[in-house]
């Protein structure tokens, strides 16, 4: 039977959940603010905590607006459009704080506030969809908390070429690939000249070559490739690419005394979604180890050199680690094309770098390490072992932050000087950040 109650809510938690206390016991309510009265109805309950979701919304909260998109609430990609973005920021650094505080003993006064760009809306440079297929194909996010398909004709948060490709990519697929495409990256220049499609399929099975297919690529205006390879990942094949352009996607990143540094981006390979967001990462990492007289810098989870190759430009040596093979193709490629000569690309783990490393002796000035969501907890008790004078640590994810953090600090003397949060992604709960850890007895700091 299910219960309904009143509730008003208090605060906003982890995740961008709203949560409230019934009877003393926690009651948490997506796509609530703090400030609501709500009817819920209690629809799982756990020991320590209820789960709740709105019935009716009896008095708003103040920072409440209207959510621009219409697919919000049902769509899984934002969970905080019903929020001003100037509140949406305020409640990220406090949640962000909180946990640095509590996860790994970081004082307060060691964070700062959260940084931004300018946009709220229309700053992804790339997006992942999934594509359904019944009787044609449906391309789409998750519904919020279930496996249900919600195709989508736009996306708020996405580049306006991004949802000029939405509209004819669903037409695209059924005529010129009718087999089982499951998810579709659609990536664009952060100037939104270009795009690219990267189609990920299951199963085995190779693709028909199909001859109408490069004119109809062509009438996709701005398509400059179409790569394919499987969810599983393994080898990805150029399908299509326009004569005498590039493969990838150009990302941009300013750096002083060198001017404007233009990256490519391969389908399929890794790239930070928000440029505007990334430009600032870059300046802070850059800040950074210029005043660590970093002369050495180790960069793990390179990607395609996004960090690294700014790096080079201040460093003697730098040597990026990257699992993904594509990826490192695609440094190699940029640092070629740049002219960083002062860069070694390894293709490996991170874990099984860093113990070559030990095990060599090698040594840096700086290492700096920027992980996938699920943070980098195998690696942490290493990183000590190659002797910096300091560590950057970039993260998507507050809560392996905190872990990967605790970690370092209770195996090592090294100690958070500074950290910074950034609103690389404005209308959904994730927070990257950039944190600087040192040893107290180590560098200089001022
Ligand atoms: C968050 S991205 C960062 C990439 C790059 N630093 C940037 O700013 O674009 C993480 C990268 O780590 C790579 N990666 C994932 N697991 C890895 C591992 N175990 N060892 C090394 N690289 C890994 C991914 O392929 C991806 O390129």
């Amino acid at each position: 039977m299910s219960r309904i109650l009143r509730l008003v809510v208090e605060t906003l938690g982890h995740r961008g959940v709203g949560i409230g206390r019934h009877q003393g016991k926690v009651v948490m309510v997506p796509l609530s603010a703090p400030g609501d009265e709500l009817e819920v109805e209690i629809i799982e309950s756990h020991r320590s905590y209820d789960e709740g979701r709105i019935l009716r919304l009896l008095n708003p909260s103040p920072w409440r607006r209207e959510p621009p998109c219409k697919y919000f609430g049902s769509c899984g990609g934002c969970q905080l459009q019903h929020l001003e973005i100037s509140y949406q920021r305020r409640e990220k650094e406090k949640i962000f704080s909180e946990m640095m505080e509590s996860g790994s003993r970081v004082a307060r006064e060691k964070i700062g506030g959260i940084l931004s760009g300018q946009e709220e809306f229309g700053y992804r440079c790339r997006l992942d969809l999934r594509v359904v297929w019944d009787r044609g194909p449906r391309v789409g996010f998750s519904r919020r908390g279930s496996e249900e398909l919600i195709p989508l004709e736009s996306c708020m948060v996405a580049r306006k070429k991004i949802n000029d490709v939405l509209e004819p990519l669903g037409g695209f697929l059924r005529e010129f690939f009718p087999w089982r495409v499951s998810r579709v990256e659609i990536a664009c220049d952060d100037s939104s000249w270009g795009f690219t499609l990267f189609l990920a399929r299951r199963g085995r099975e190779t693709p028909p070559r199909e001859r109408k297919f490069p004119e109809a690529a062509r009438e996709l205006e701005g398509l400059r490739s179409i790569c394919m390879g499987r969810t599983e990942g393994g080898r990805v094949e150029t399908l299509w690419a326009r004569e005498g352009g590039p493969l990838g996607v150009w990302m941009t990143v300013n750096l002083p005394g060198h001017g404007e540094m233009a990256l490519e981006v391969w389908p399929g390979v890794f790239s930070q979604v928000n440029p505007e967001v990334n430009q600032i990462l870059v300046n802070i990492i850059l800040s950074w180890a210029h005043k660590l007289k970093a002369r050495s810098i180790l960069d793990l989870y390179a990607g395609m050199g996004n960090l690294s190759i700014p790096l080079s430009t201040i460093a003697s040596r730098v040597m990026a680690v990257e699992v993904d093979p594509r990826a490192v193709e695609n440094g190699l490629e940029n640092s070629r094309r740049i002219g960083a000569e002062n860069i070694v690309w390894i293709r490996n783990s991170a874990a099984k770098a860093i113990s070559d490393l030990v095990s060599k002796g090698e040594r840096f000035d700086l290492v700096v390490l920027d992980p996938p969501r699920a943070g980098a907890k195998e690696i942490m008790g290493a990183i000590p072992l190659l002797d910096p004078k300091g560590v950057i640590y970039v993260s998507c994810d507050p809560a392996t932050l905190a872990r990967d953090m605790a970690i370092v600090q209770r195996e090592s003397s090294f100690r958070v000087q500074e950290i910074v949060p950034l609103d690389m992604f404005p209308q959904t709960y994730h927070i990257e950040s950039a944190s600087l850890l040192l040893r107290p007895e180590g560098a200089q700091w001022s």
